[in-house]
């Protein structure tokens, strides 16, 4: 334990890990899917169940994350099984690191296809193959762009290359030194983005859309996937987070870097949402387009707009940039397992990992064209990868961590870590042992399809069964009052 404090890398400066980490957490789940999400399942209403979701589940499982990372000093893996042996329990829990850490490098490879269609975008922006399309054209270039194995396999080609060169120089060299410059980078882009959607004439009609809350809106099924967007878009159960907080110096604050982190990302995402519906009103469209929202619906309304091309242009660098730093810290875990376990360099590591990377992202991308028939129980290998991360090895993950840091662990290990004051570490016990689990196991009745109850209108259910496994859980286990009496 001490002599891996002493070794292991940790962040250089005062922001490197919150900069890295809501790099992570801000990606294509913020600018690409929240936004069509809140369109599809009616805007305010799934904006507010999103924001309780990030608190009550989102919030509590980073922070078990960061603190089993720290305490553990290692990969997923080497971290989880040093922090259950110092407590005496079996080491079998390492197979939750094994998971994440697959997580992580399974997302990736779908992601870096996404990832490519914005690289791809950019370049038809930049040389003008988007002028005067119609709503068919942008379709019909969108179908295109898919159906050519050999570009769109070029522009995820690209993303694993630029991937792999950032991750192969190293923690601080190469994505605490890329963060520095891309996170604010884009954030700048975005502001002007907004301020060019607030002149755009539709920008009344986004904040109705987005803030406005109607219930009559609120289905179960834009819940659950509130939910399971909540682990998606804070990187959580996929190894990122729980490595970086590996190289998380000793006296910073958890609970008060993982809330800086939660509201960055949520900021990030309203601000993609004030970015986007605006030009999209502004041009009488429709919120409600799905994954297609910003590669067909947005372009063909920048065009319609005075200087469109250029702020379309600064949209695709910065959902390029924001891809980037979340691409990154997905394959993190892997390759520092590597370097750790198998005694090779980092760049070895980084190279190796992206050449797997690289093969199975290939397999992923023929999805879209040559092997679109290639399908099993109707889905692609695409869609496969996306089913089984997000809908379960995440949730999955989520809870073999909070049932970690809420039971299995001894006491005195999260306390230390986290450092809360009593109160506020009681409420975080609360949430991770009964809030986050009972919330997760809504995700998987919901993906296995095991019932179909209408959540929405049985929170009162919900509600009575959280307070039954809370006494339940309570009397089972003593250890919350004993872990507050001990501290005060
Ligand atoms: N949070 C990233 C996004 O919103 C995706 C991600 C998932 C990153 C898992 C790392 C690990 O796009």
């Amino acid at each position: 334990m001490t002599t891996n404090e002493q070794s292991r890398t940790q962040w250089l400066g005062r922001w490197g890990f919150v900069l890295a980490a809501t790099g992570s957490a801000v990606g294509l789940g913020n600018i690409w899917k929240f936004p069509y999400m809140t369109g599809e399942y009616g805007g305010g209403a799934f904006v507010l169940v999103y924001l309780v979701c990030i608190l009550s589940v989102g919030v509590p499982v980073m922070m078990t994350e960061i603190a089993l990372g720290r305490r553990g000093r290692g990969s997923p893996i080497d971290a989880i099984r040093r922090v259950v042996t110092e407590s005496g329990r079996t080491s079998a829990w390492s197979l939750l690191g094994w998971m994440a850490m697959a997580c992580g490098f399974m997302i990736l490879c779908f992601y870096v296809v996404v990832a490519g269609w914005s690289f791809a975008y950019l370049w038809k922006m930049l040389s003008g193959g988007l002028a005067g399309s119609s709503v068919d054209d942008m379709a019909a270039i969108f179908g295109a762009n898919n159906a050519n194995p050999f570009s769109l396999g070029a522009w995820s080609t690209l993303v694993t290359v630029a991937t792999m060169v950032i991750v192969g120089k190293g923690v601080q060299g190469g994505i605490e030194k890329s963060v520095g410059w891309m996170m604010p980078g884009m954030v700048v882009m975005l502001l002007i983005m907004i301020a060019y959607g607030m002149f755009s004439g539709g920008f009344g009609d986004a904040l109705h859309f987005l803030f406005a809350f109607n219930a009559a809106s609120l289905s179960s099924e834009g819940m659950l996937a509130a939910m399971g967007h909540a682990f998606f878009t804070l990187s959580l159960a996929s190894g990122a987070i729980l490595t970086y907080g590996s190289y998380l110096p000793r006296h910073a604050s958890i609970g008060r870097t993982t809330l800086t982190v939660a509201v960055a990302d949520t900021l990030v995402a309203l601000m993609a949402g004030l970015a986007i519906f605006p030009v999209i009103f502004a041009n009488g469209m429709e919120p409600n387009s799905g994954p297609g929202l910003i590669f067909m619906s947005l372009p063909l309304a920048f065009q319609a707009m005075p200087l469109g091309t250029l702020f379309g242009i600064l949209f695709f660098i910065m959902l390029s940039m924001a891809a980037l730093t979340s691409s990154i810290s997905m394959v993190e875990a892997t390759v520092s397992w590597l370097t750790d376990n198998k005694g090779i360099s980092r760049r070895a590591a980084s190279w190796g990992t992206g050449i797997v990377l690289w093969l199975v992202s290939t397999l992923a991308m023929l999805s879209f064209n040559i092997g679109a028939d290639w399908t099993l129980a109707g889905k692609h290998f695409f869609d496969w990868l996306d089913f089984l991360t997000s809908r379960l090895m995440m949730p999955l993950g989520g809870l073999g961590m909070v049932l970690l840091g809420g039971f299995v662990l001894n006491s005195s290990v999260m306390r230390d870590e986290l450092n809360l004051a009593p109160t506020v570490y009681a409420l975080w016990l609360f949430m991770v042992r009964y809030v986050s689990p009972l919330g997760i196991l809504l995700i998987f009745v919901d993906a296995l399809e095991i019932a179909n109850v209408d959540f929405a209108s049985q929170w009162p259910v919900l509600l009575l069964v959280l307070a039954v496994i809370t006494v339940i859980g309570e009397l089972a286990s003593p250890r919350l009052r004993q872990s507050l009496v001990a501290k005060s």
